[in-house]
Formats: C-alpha cells, structure tokens, sequence
C-alpha cells in the first residue's frame, strides 16, 4: 500500500474519522501530522494517537504528501489564506468541505491538485462512501492517491464535480431518511407491543442487512423487494400502503430538493 504522509487541516467529527481510519488501514503516527489550532484539543489528538500536531498549516504541512482540509465550510477562506502560503503544486488538496467549488480552490491555490470530495457519517464507523471530483491540476495518480486515504473510511467513487450536487443528494443527505424510516418503523413497532430497544435492533439491522444484500447481489433493488414481497402477503400490504401514500414520488421529490439546494449552496460558496 502506497501510505503517503499526510496532514489533516481540521480534525473535527470528518477528519477525526479519517484519522481514525487511516491508523487502522495500517498509516503509522509518523505518517500523520495533525492541524489544530486549539492546545487543549492538540495536547488530546498527540496522547491519543500518538500523531505528531501543529497549530498552524504553516508549520504543519511543509513536505507532507497529501494535505486533507476537513473545517466547515464557514471556515474555507481563512483555511485557504493559511494553506495558500505554503502548499506547492508538489503536494495533493483532498478536500472534504461540503458545497465549496473547486473554482474557489483553484482561485486560492492556482496549479496546486485539488480533489474535491463529499464523504458521508458512516465514514465514522468505516462504513462510508465518498465521492471524488478531480480539478483542472488532478491526474490519475493524484486521484489515486486519494482513492488510498478515503478507502480508510469506506468506498470511493469518482465523478464529475457537476454530479456532486446528485451525490450530495442520494448519500449526503442519504443517512438522514434512513433515520427517518428507522424512527417510523420503530415507532409503529413500539405501538403494537415491540419494547423500543428490540425495535430499533429490528430496524437497524433490518436497513443495515438490506443495504449489504444490495451491495452483494447482482440483481437490483427492485428485484430483491418483489422477492420479499410475496403476493397476498404481510410485505405485498406494507408496499401497497407505501404506494398509495405516494412514499416513491415523496424519496424522489426529497432527492431532487436537495439536489437543487446543493446547487444553490454551492453557488453561495462560489461567491
Ligand atoms: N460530519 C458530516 O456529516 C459531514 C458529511 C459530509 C461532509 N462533511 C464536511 O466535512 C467538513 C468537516 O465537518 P465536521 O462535521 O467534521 O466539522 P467539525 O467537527 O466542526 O470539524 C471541523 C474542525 O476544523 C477545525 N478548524 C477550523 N478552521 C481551521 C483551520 N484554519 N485550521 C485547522 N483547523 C481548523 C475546527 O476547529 P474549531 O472547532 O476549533 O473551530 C474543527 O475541529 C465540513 O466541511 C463538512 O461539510 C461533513
């Protein structure tokens, strides 16, 4: 495995998980170096991990491979500013900030590789999937060194930066309506007698299994509902109550609108 250094600006609930990840994919303490402004926290990361920390990008990121910007996206331009004084076009930008164009980026970095990314939260127990979108200065080396270090935290596909806003939509956002279908089918089971931790073992497992059968199966989802759903049975009268109520135009509505406020978002960002 190609274990580039690599410098985490940002070691949030995002570039914590990836820490995480990384340490257990087999990347050794020296490998990272870890940016964090705030002592307390610093002195945290170093006992916990071992990783050497810095206050600044300045000090941090001179000579590492990859450089992995994981702050909020409220927070870009100063990250930006500081990273702007010392990245070379030598080194990698894999950046985890949700809506931030790469043109803001390329604007702040000129030649310097950027991969821009949306990962998702079972990145925070190695269950992710992150897509990659390469900029103008990004060749096939570069987004395979970023296929490297997002496989810490679960799969990785590439796309085109116009198909985040898509991605954005489906696995973003996508944990959400799992909950959402996890809370209401864990309510209902509680109404008919279920105690509320049996229900959402049910439930978890339920989502979680079906997800790894359509991982693991050739056929598609469609195929695997009708298997479940045998005619006249308790599956067939769910689906069909599902229908009725819309449930289908509902996912498909809620996709696109968050579609569109992706795009929206990003054209904030872009300023
Ligand atoms: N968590 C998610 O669900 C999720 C999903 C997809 C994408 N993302 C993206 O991942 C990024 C990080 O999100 P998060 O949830 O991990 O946020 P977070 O927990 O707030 O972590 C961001 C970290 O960056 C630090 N930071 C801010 N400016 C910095 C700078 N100039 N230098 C060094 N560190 C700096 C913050 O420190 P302070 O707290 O001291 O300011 C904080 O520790 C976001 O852009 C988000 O869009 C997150």
């Amino acid at each position: 495995m190609d274990r580039s250094s690599i410098a985490i600006v940002g070691v949030g609930a995002m570039g914590g998980a990836l820490l995480s990840g990384l340490l257990e994919a087999g990347w050794t303490p020296s490998d990272l170096t870890l940016i964090e402004a705030y002592e307390p926290r610093a002195t945290e990361l170093r006992e916990a991990t071992g990783c050497r920390t810095e206050g600044l990008p300045s000090d941090g990121i001179d000579g590492q491979d990859i450089v992995v910007l994981a702050v909020k996206p409220q927070d870009i331009h100063v990250a930006l500013g500081q990273l702007a004084e010392v990245l070379t076009v030598d080194q990698l930008l894999v950046a985890l900030v949700a809506g931030v164009p790469l043109s803001v980026y390329e604007r702040a970095l000129g030649e310097v590789p950027v991969i821009r990314t949306m990962p998702n939260t079972p990145a925070l127990v190695g269950e992710g999937i992150t897509a990659c979108a390469p900029g103008t200065h990004a060749g096939a080396d570069h987004m395979a060194k970023a296929r490297t270090v997002l496989s810490a935290v679960g799969l990785v596909e590439e796309v085109e930066e116009a198909l985040l806003d898509a991605v954005t939509a489906v696995s973003g956002s996508g944990p959400a309506y799992a909950y959402l279908l996890a809370e209401a089918m864990v309510a209902e089971g509680v109404r008919q007698g279920l105690d509320p931790e049996t229900a959402l073992r049910l439930a978890a497992r339920t989502i979680k299994g079906a997800g790894t059968m359509m991982e693991s199966s050739d056929d598609n989802p469609s195929v695997l509902r009708k298997r479940v759903a045998s005619p006249g049975g308790t599956t067939a009268e769910a689906l069909a109550v599902m229908n009725q109520g819309g449930f289908v135009e509902v996912v498909r509505d809620a996709v696109a609108a968050a579609t569109e406020r992706s795009v929206e978002l990003g054209e904030i960002a872009a300023g």
